[in-house]
């Protein structure tokens, strides 16, 4: 299985990528973020419809990017859950069509395995370290997954009420800093001191998460300062970095908790979050700190993209794994249960 073709539609990219064998030869990714923007976040409908536009011609971008045609094509691999069902199925049709009319197996994938494999696209002569532990923080999921071996996953926490990421979004759209809002507030907070406002840290049960007071917070404080008028650039910029600090402070805490609790050395960062830039710094220190082995995603692999997908699915169909064409789309699916074997997390 020489060269695997990747396919992305689950959101708003419309992505397409090659890999010959682990290594990357094109990467393809056509965000649909200025079209979302004046809707300030992602009509579904929309997004359905640019894909059925730019896919075909995104398809062939990447083909070509990687100089090859179409009969290279060994094997092809989709996200097919979770997502948006009716930008999900354009990509699914897609790959399903390619498949039967070049007679060549295809995959689906769970787009948060893409994202876990997202971690090791830059060491493609390394072997996937197993086991480890793998923060998954983007617009839809937070989730604390300890990987143990390809397709073996267990779910050691995740966010109770908002993802990292729409906490993100909804910050800066109460901020009026437009859509995504993870770039904007990052951004912003470079310019801003993290300890001028003082908001909760979420106490919640084990390594889970919880967004939603913070939200409450920041509103409160940004209605507060909206009646006093007194919302001016820099004070924008100390709440996004007050807000970005107290985001990011429990996903880096029960990380290394759970690394330590369960004695696991390797630590993976992926999903459109794990492209902030604190995130990144205070991990990298906290991990040198613990002497844990970090693998960190480059930006343009944190956010959607189908290389991800296709390297996921490379060890899926050199496993011998094959899907048939009667393969759904689904909304809703998780990536890994919580077992009754897990450690206990110390601060339960
Ligand atoms: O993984 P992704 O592209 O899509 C999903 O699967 O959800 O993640 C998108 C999320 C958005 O919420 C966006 O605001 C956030 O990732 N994001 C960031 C940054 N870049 C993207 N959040 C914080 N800081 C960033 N630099
Ligand atoms: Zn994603």
């Amino acid at each position: 299985m020489r060269y695997i073709l990747g396919i992305e539609t689950s959101c708003d990219e419309t992505s397409a990528a090659v890999l010959e064998g682990r290594r990357v030869r094109a990467s393809v990714v056509a965000s649909q973020v200025d079209l979302h923007a004046q809707w300030g976040g992602i009509v579904p409908e929309a997004a359905a419809r640019q894909h059925v536009e730019r896919l075909n011609p995104i398809l062939q971008q990447a083909l070509d990017a990687a100089g090859i045609g179409w009969s290279d094509i060994d094997g092809i691999a989709v996200t097919n859950r979770p997502g948006l069902v009716g930008a999900l199925v354009v990509g699914l049709a897609a790959a399903k069509a390619l498949a039967f009319a070049l007679n060549r197996p295809f995959v689906g994938v769970h787009h948060l395995e893409g994202h876990l494999y997202s971690a090791f696209l830059e060491t493609p002569d390394d072997p996937i370290p197993f086991p480890h532990l793998a923060l998954i923080v983007s617009g839809g999921h937070t989730e604390l997954v300890l990987a143990r071996g390809h397709g073996d996953y267990l779910l050691l926490g995740q966010t109770l009420d908002d993802a990292v990421g729409e906490a993100f979004d909804k910050t800066a759209r109460l901020l009026g800093l437009g859509y995504p809002g993870g770039p904007q507030i990052d951004q912003r907070a470079q310019q801003g001191d993290p300890t001028a406002f003082r908001f909760p840290r979420a106490k919640v049960e084990g390594w889970n998460f919880s967004y939603s007071g913070l939200k409450t917070a920041v509103r409160r404080e940004v209605e507060r300062l909206r009646a006093q008028n007194a919302l001016d650039e820099a004070t924008v910029n100390h709440l996004c970095a007050a807000f970005q600090q107290a985001a990011i402070e429990p996903l880096i805490h029960h990380t290394l908790d759970a690394a330590g609790a369960l004695g696991v050395g390797v630590v993976t960062v992926v999903g459109g979050v794990a492209a902030n830039s604190a995130l990144q710094r205070q991990m990298r220190e906290a991990c040198q700190q613990a002497g844990l082995t970090l693998f960190l995603p480059p930006p343009r692999y944190c956010t959607d993209n189908a290389a991800m997908i296709a390297l996921a699915g490379y060890f899926r169909l050199t496993a011998g794994q094959r899907d048939d064409y009667d393969l759904d789309a689904y909304a809703n699916a998780p990536l890994a249960y919580p077992h009754a074997d897990s450690s206990t997390p110390s601060n339960a």
